[in-house]
């Protein structure tokens, strides 16, 4: 993978998504130590370049450099000189020519990411674009899960809500099917794009069967800013038709995973007592995405054995 983009799960194989999940099993062991730094990616460089807000991503991908000891720039898109109205290609060209190593994107726009891999002959890194993809989010969902269910082959995944606007459903949907679950869909028609069959998707006909006997389920962010008006008629209604509670989470197996990519919208598309319940693993999520953001610097930046 070295020297490769990473824009969208759909470029990587089986294998290749089994090579990244096993690097952030060893990623994991280096968090583990008092220390956490290796030399990895000494002498290296990479700037996150965020035009969206992030809390888990950005941080996240800029510790992960550190702890690989790559040298890390974080550039806040809100005080750079695209609000003077410079375009996204000469912003990538003029980071490039200062001899970065690698960027990590996050754009409002779908394709961004894509557009700026073509300009620029390092890899670039997609930390989410549009409604399009967001990999990372998509691999540490399926690094979580494998680690608490030995496998993902076999498992039934529901994952409820706002497809329409979920990067992030787009990418968990690509790589557990790669990987062999079987991964189930409910939300408001409205918020149910076509294509999902596509996917690999088998779309509910209602919130309860995509969440019967189910071993993971996933609850997405509805996405308000990203929604046109009228969608849906409004947070307590979308609760009570399909917000995750402890009685629908009770229709999975007992022993079921319960996971969001959060930010949360607590009491409607998930109430507090799941979220903080202990099915929980909100916050494995958040911890394996440092290892998977690290395991995917070591590999695209090439750095050694
Ligand atoms: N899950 C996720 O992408 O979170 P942030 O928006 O905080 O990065």
């Amino acid at each position: 993978m070295k020297g490769r983009d990473l824009l969208d799960l759909a470029d990587l194989g089986a294998d290749e998504l089994e090579t990244v999940l096993e690097a952030a099993a060893s990623m994991e062991d280096v968090l583990a130590r008092r220390i956490k730094k290796v030399p990895t990616l000494r002498g290296r460089s990479l700037v996150t370049l965020f035009f969206e807000p992030s809390t888990r991503t950005r941080i996240s991908f800029e510790l992960a450099g550190k702890y690989l000891s790559a040298d890390v720039v974080g550039v806040n898109a809100a005080a750079a000189s695209v609000q003077k109205g410079e375009s996204l290609e000469d912003t990538a060209r003029t980071l490039e020519a200062m001899g970065v190593d690698a960027v990590v994107l996050r754009h409002r726009a779908a394709g961004a990411a894509e557009l700026l891999a073509r300009c620029l002959e390092v890899p670039v890194i997609n930390a989410g674009d549009g409604m399009h993809a967001h990999p990372t989010q998509g691999l540490l969902d399926l690094y979580t899960v494998r680690r608490r269910k030995g496998e993902l082959r076999g498992l039934k995944v529901a994952i409820i809500g706002d497809l329409e606007h979920s990067r992030v459903a787009r990418s968990d949907l690509i790589g557990l099917t790669r990987l062999g679950a079987q991964v189930w869909v409910a939300g408001p028609a409205t918020l149910l794009p076509p294509g999902l069959e596509g996917l690999g998707a088998r779309v509910a006909a209602t919130v309860e069967e995509a969440l019967r006997e189910a071993d993971v389920v996933m609850a997405l962010r509805l996405q308000r800013e990203r929604q046109q008006q009228g969608l849906i008629p409004g947070g307590e209604e979308y609760a009570r038709c399909f917000g995750l509670n402890r009685q629908r989470l009770a229709l999975a197996k007992p022993d079921a995973l319960f996971l969001h990519p959060m930010p949360l919208n607590r009491g409607v598309e998930v109430t507090s007592e799941v979220a903080d319940g202990a099915q929980a693993v909100l916050f494995d999520q958040v911890r394996a995405g440092v290892a998977v953001r690290m395991a995917v610097l070591y590999l695209l930046l090439g750095g050694g054995n």
